[in-house]
């Protein structure tokens, strides 16, 4: 197991158990993780799960990923889609922030 801990707009978190090859987002829809919603059931058509992550954690976004990012509101440098991010082993206390806009 790995943990991942999930970090509000105002600096709450919360952590995460999570298996290795298990999405961040299906890792916070297992542990009701506010503001990750994923409309699209990890599709990659909703940008609903946005989050923040340190660039050159995961390996960088694909064409499909990079067109949804360009629809989600305040982007910043370190913008992802949660649901295209997989959970390795050697992952253990990333933080995952979130936008205050999806709270
Ligand atoms: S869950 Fe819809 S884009 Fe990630």
């Amino acid at each position: 197991m790995t943990k991942i801990v999930f970090e509000d707009a105002d600096g709450n978190r919360q952590a995460a158990e999570v298996d290795a090859g298990t999405s961040v987002m299906q890792a916070a829809m297992d542990s009701s993780v506010a503001g990750i919603l994923a409309d699209c059931g990890g599709g990659c058509s909703c940008a609903t799960c946005h989050c923040f992550v340190t660039r050159g954690v995961f390996p960088d976004p694909d064409e499909i990923e990079s067109q949804m990012l360009e629809c989600v509101l305040e982007p910043e440098v370190s913008s992802r889609l949660s649901c295209q991010l997989i959970v390795r082993e050697d992952m253990d206390g990333l933080v995952i922030k979130l936008p205050r806009n999806q709270i």
